[in-house]
């Protein structure tokens, strides 16, 4: 009687030698002999015999490691997304970006995708979460007398959070959030590609420069950041609590507007 085992490695032997011939040399050497972590062959003929199973995991590991392959790493999708349209969609069905508050919306931005001012807070609230958009409570209501305030419409600039949900509690984006919403929100500064960027808060401040500082030493400086100018200013909720710091904000937000029509920014 025939080995199968002898028959199988015959088989593949003559199939890798036909394929050499017509196709040349190629990278899978021929196989003369059973490999030792195969030739397992006392039960070789016996249903879920050892040969059996290791071919079984011998495919799973390759299936596996194609999936892998197959699966797109977070830059390749960002990179893949050529309009703020694709980045949204791919933002929908990014679990990372989700905070423990369950069940809260997307809150992508809102604005003039071509803007040459883009205004970044930290994260929505809970009117920000119910609407889809952020500042539209009581600090939005503030944002919008600011942006009147140096002639600008809130359609003519773009308005986003360093964090695209809610967090519990409204409390502060933790370190951990803001690095995983990182990636996605400069992507999406870098489809808008503004002039400027005016940070509102602490928060939003230290996570786009990556430095631990105070608000009162980052404000006034304009910080270069991918094509852009990048500033910091109070952010409007504090100044709601904190009406001594309407004076420097005042000063911060006279300096974006000079600045922005230096640099040529829209009408
Ligand atoms: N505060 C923020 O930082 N962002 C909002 O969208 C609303 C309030």
């Amino acid at each position: 009687m025939i080995d199968p085992e002898e028959e199988l490695l015959s088989d593949i032997i003559q199939f890798l030698k036909n394929e050499r011939e017509i196709y040349g040399p190629f990278s899978i050497p021929v196989i003369t002999a059973m490999p030792e972590e195969i030739k397992d062959t006392d039960t070789f003929n016996e249903p879920g015999s050892s040969f059996t199973a290791k071919s079984a995991d011998l495919d799973k590991r390759s299936s596996a490691s194609k999936s892998e392959a197959m699966e797109l790493t977070l830059q390749e999708k960002l990179d893949s997304c050529t309009t703020l349209e694709s980045l949204r969609q791919l933002c929908e069905q990014a679990d990372e970006l989700r905070t423990d508050l369950q069940g809260t919306n997307l809150v992508f931005g809102v604005g003039n995708p071509h803007a040459d001012l883009m205004l970044i807070g930290e994260a929505p609230g809970e009117q920000e979460d119910k609407q889809g958009e952020p500042f539209v409570g009581a600090a939005g209501q503030l944002l919008n007398k600011i942006l009147d305030a140096i002639k600008f419409n809130r359609e003519d600039v773009y308005i986003a959070n360093i964090l695209k949900h809610r967090p519990p509690g409204n409390r502060n984006p933790n370190p951990d959030e803001r690095l995983r919403s990182l990636p996605y929100l400069l992507k999406q500064i870098d489809l808008i590609q503004p002039k400027i960027i005016l940070c509102l808060g602490k928060i939003s401040g230290t996570t786009l420069l990556k430095k631990e500082d105070t608000l009162g030493n980052l404000r006034g400086v304009f910080y270069p950041f991918r094509g852009a100018e990048l500033t910091v200013t109070y952010h409007p909720a504090a100044l709601l609590r904190n009406s001594q710091w309407k004076r420097p904000a005042w000063e911060d937000v006279q300096k974006v507007r000079k600045r922005y029509d230096e640099l040529g920014g829209k009408p």
